[in-house]
Parts: structure tokens; sequence; C-alpha cells
């Protein structure tokens, strides 16, 4: 979609000058309005070219933000999308997604970042063309002491590192620690998976008032999705209803699509490829698409339509 080069700096944050020579240099696609002669942007490939963090949050532990957050990596992988994605979990689940454990623990990690400013180029790990990881390891337990004045002069180390990502997946632990807030304060866009159930309803509560809260401290925040999903479902009344609870809630803004109750995501941690190489054609892998492809929209066809 073409955008007024003015609805352009507001949704990017970027000058005048910098969108008209990203355009002269061809790193975005623009030009003038044949009617109005005014200068329009091309709002996909100027969005593309900026950092965009989302992080995966939620109080409660075994919802899926783990993942959900490597299916997600996986969808970008396919499209060539530059990902960096940040354990922020001590159980480093994530992070053992994509390296074995010793291998972690053979290289510096997030921990050593926090520990001793280790440079954050040295802890981040390649993992492929498109993928990087800044793992996590159990020593992160130690480092949950910040205040939010502490974790604002942390992300100004994590800033010029986004600069050189598309996206940037954030996998946070499950609690409102100062590693979760963190994990808000990094964000343009927080995503919330929820099991459609009593405890986990109550608790989707409990996250999204501690989401208003944090995000008055979040200069970056644009918007947030519960995401139901239905790995723990098993067709019970129970679970529709609060489906339903939850769909019908006008204050809460959730997604569409939900995460479907998938084996082939279960075992992506053990075979460490693309969910989409490996099971592109299975029909829960298919529905997950459906939910990612709502989610990139969110990001690069709404953001700012309003
Ligand atoms: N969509 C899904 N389909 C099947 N199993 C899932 C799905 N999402 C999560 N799981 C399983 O549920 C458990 C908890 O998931 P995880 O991603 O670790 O949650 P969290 O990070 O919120 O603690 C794991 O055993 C995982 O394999
Ligand atoms: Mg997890």
């Amino acid at each position: 979609m073409m955008i007024p080069i003015k609805t352009a700096c507001q949704i990017s944050n970027l000058t005048d000058r910098t969108i008209r020579d990203w355009i002269t240099d061809g790193k975005i696609i623009g030009g003038k309005d044949d009617l109005t002669g005014i200068l329009h942007v091309d709002k996909e490939s100027l969005l593309k070219s900026l950092p965009t963090s989302i992080c995966f949050y939620n109080q409660k532990g075994g919802v899926g933000k783990t993942t959900i957050s490597v299916m997600m990596a996986d969808y970008f992988d396919k499209k060539g999308v530059k990902t960096l994605l940040i354990d922020l979990d001590q159980q480093a689940n994530l992070s053992q997604s994509y390296f074995d454990y010793d291998d972690i623990r053979g290289s510096s990690t997030l921990y050593n970042y926090l520990e001793d400013k280790t440079p954050l180029a040295k802890c981040i790990k390649t993992y492929n063309d498109n993928i990087d990881v800044l793992p996590a390891d159990i020593r992160l337990s130690r480092k949950d002491n910040y205040d939010l004045d502490e974790l604002d002069s942390i992300k100004a180390d994590f800033i010029p590192i986004f600069r050189k990502y598309q996206i940037v997946i954030i996998d946070c632990p499950p609690s409102l620690s100062a590693m979760s807030k963190f994990g808000l304060l990094l964000s343009n866009y927080v995503f919330i998976p929820v099991i459609p159930e009593p405890y986990s309803f109550d608790g989707m509560f409990e996250t999204l008032n501690n989401l208003k809260r944090m995000t008055k401290f979040c200069a970056d925040f644009i918007d947030y999705r519960v995401i139901i999903t239905n790995h723990e479902m098993r067709k019970l009344t129970l679970h529709e209803n609060y489906v339903d609870m939850i769909k019908n809630d006008k204050k809460i803004r959730s997604a569409e699509q939900t995460i479907p109750n998938s084996v082939a995501m279960k075992e992506r941690p053990l075979h460490k490829s693309n969910i989409f190489d490996m099971y592109g054609n299975d029909k829960g892998v298919k529905k997950l698409e459906t939910l990612l492809d709502e989610l990139y929209n969110a990001i690069y066809i709404e953001r700012g339509n309003k």
C-alpha cells in the first residue's frame, strides 16, 4: 500500500530526508502520486527496512510462548527475513531449539553480557543465513534484580544491535520478573498465548493489567494480541465457552486465528529444522501458517491504519 510521505514519517519515526534518501538508494519503494504530485512510499517495504520487535509474554508457563516463538522464526526464515531471537528465560528452551546446551554453555550468553558487559555481538550465535539467537542459560536466574532505570540503560545497548535485523522475537520467562519486564520494554508488539480454561483465563487478565502498567514505560509499544492456543484442548464445552468469552470481549484484542494443537510443533525442538520444510503439508502446520499470516498483516499491513 502506498502512503503519503508525511504518514510514512509518523509510523516510522524517520525524517522526511531519510525516507527520500532511502527511495533514491532503492532501499524502499516510492514515487510521486499522479493526481496530487505528493511523494508516496510503499508501507510494507518501509516497515520491512526497520526492525520490528515482538515478544511472547504471559506470566503463566506452559501456554506455548517458546513454541510459537520458534514457529514465527521459521515463518520469517522462509520469507528470507533477517531475524534475531532473544531468549530471556533461564530455562533456555528457546536456545535449545537451535543449539545443544553444551554448545550454549561453551560460549557467551545473555548472562555474560549482564554479568560483565561481554559485547552483545559476541554473545549472539548465528544459526543460519536468516536467524541469529541471543541464548540464555540457567545462570540468568542470578540476574533478576534490575529496576526500570537499569533496564532502560540495558535497552540502550540492544537498540544498535536491533538495527541489523528486520524482526526481533523475544521469548519471555513465565513470570513478571525483571527479564519479562525487559522483554516488554524492548517490544513493539506483545503477543499473549492463552489456553481457554479457568486458571489461564484469570491469569490472562493479570497479564493484561501488567502489560497496561508496563506500557506506560514502553515508548516503542504499538499493539498486542491475545492468541488462543488449542494445544491443551480436548474438544470440551468448557474450552469452547472460554474461547467465546475471549473472542466476544470487546476490551480484549484477540487474534482471529488460533494456535493449532500439533505434534509437528511439539517435535520441532528435536529435529531442529524449519517446520515448514519438514511438515509444510501437515494440517496443523497449515493452520499455524494462517495465524502467522494474520500476525504478519498486523505488523506490516495494518500498522498505522487508523
Ligand atoms: N501448538 C502446540 N501443539 C502441541 N504442543 C504444544 C503446542 N504449543 C506448546 N506445546 C507443548 O506444550 C508445552 C509447553 O510449551 P512451551 O512452548 O514450552 O510453553 P511456555 O514457553 O509458555 O512455557 C511443551 O511441551 C510444548 O511442546
Ligand atoms: Mg518458555
